[in-house]
């Protein structure tokens, strides 16, 4: 079972070259930067446009979010994490409470230089020292497996629907953490995106063409 003790071994391979970066919580006054940078790094990427700044914004507004950071460079913002309440429904109907890890980004120039992995490192051991069991996140198994995330299909726990994806992964935060808990993982309902809604949001951004392009995921 993939474990942190594996995810912290993973880390270790990556190799971290990033200097001069303080890692610490989201301020209310963060908000509209870390908001425009989530909008550039995630602008066409899985959609034409985007949607994630606007999720930030309503996990923000909800009662959901566990973790809220920022990577700091000499007072530049160059990535944020949000981390929000999930809860696991058990076919016998019990809830076990459990956590989402995301949307994680980095600022577009800034990527690919060990920031990505220093946050979701740190977030990964603040959730744990609060006594997570599990989290859980939708994306890439190549860049996730590298922090111990697996297959979330390894405990049978699927997506609301019944489903499972390589792309839908877990990571036990303490050994066992996930022993004998199976069932649908719901994530938090500030992550609903209604199109009115980013409409009116994307009017205090500066207009920007979306692109349909190839290997999008969604329409
Ligand atoms: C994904 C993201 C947060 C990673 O942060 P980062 O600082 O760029 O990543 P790191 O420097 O810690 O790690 C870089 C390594 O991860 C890989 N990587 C980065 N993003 C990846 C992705 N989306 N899918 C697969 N691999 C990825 C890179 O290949 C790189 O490995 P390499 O240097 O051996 O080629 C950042 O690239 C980003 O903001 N992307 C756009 C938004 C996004 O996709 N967020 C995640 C949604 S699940």
């Amino acid at each position: 079972m993939p474990t942190l003790t594996n995810r912290r071994r993973s880390e270790r391979q990556i190799g971290i070259i990033v200097v001069n970066i303080i890692l610490r919580p989201t301020l209310h006054t963060d908000y509209p930067a870390t908001e425009s940078l989530m909008r550039d790094a995630f602008w066409d990427l899985y959609r034409p446009g985007c949607v994630e700044h606007l999720v930030a914004r309503q996990l923000r507004s909800g009662t959901d979010v566990l973790l809220d950071l920022v990577a700091e460079q000499e007072t530049q913002l160059r990535g944020c994490l949000l981390a929000t309440r999930a809860r696991l429904i058990q076919q016998d109907g019990r809830v076990a409470a459990m956590c989402s890890l995301g949307p994680i980004a980095v600022a577009p120039g800034h990527q690919r230089h060990g920031l990505g992995s220093r946050l979701i490192s740190r977030a990964l051991d603040l959730l744990a020292t609060a006594g997570l069991p599990a989290a859980f996140l939708y994306g890439d198994p190549d860049y996730y497996g590298r922090f111990g995330f697996s297959d979330a299909a390894t405990w049978a726990i699927t997506t609301p629907d019944g489903a499972n994806f390589d792309a839908f992964m877990g990571l036990e935060l303490r050994p066992g953490g996930l022993d004998g808990l199976s069932g649908r993982l719901l994530d938090s309902a500030d992550f609903e995106v209604q199109p009115d809604r980013l409409a009116a949001c994307e009017q205090g951004f500066p207009a920007r063409v979306k692109h349909r392009l190839p290997g999008q995921l969604f329409d």
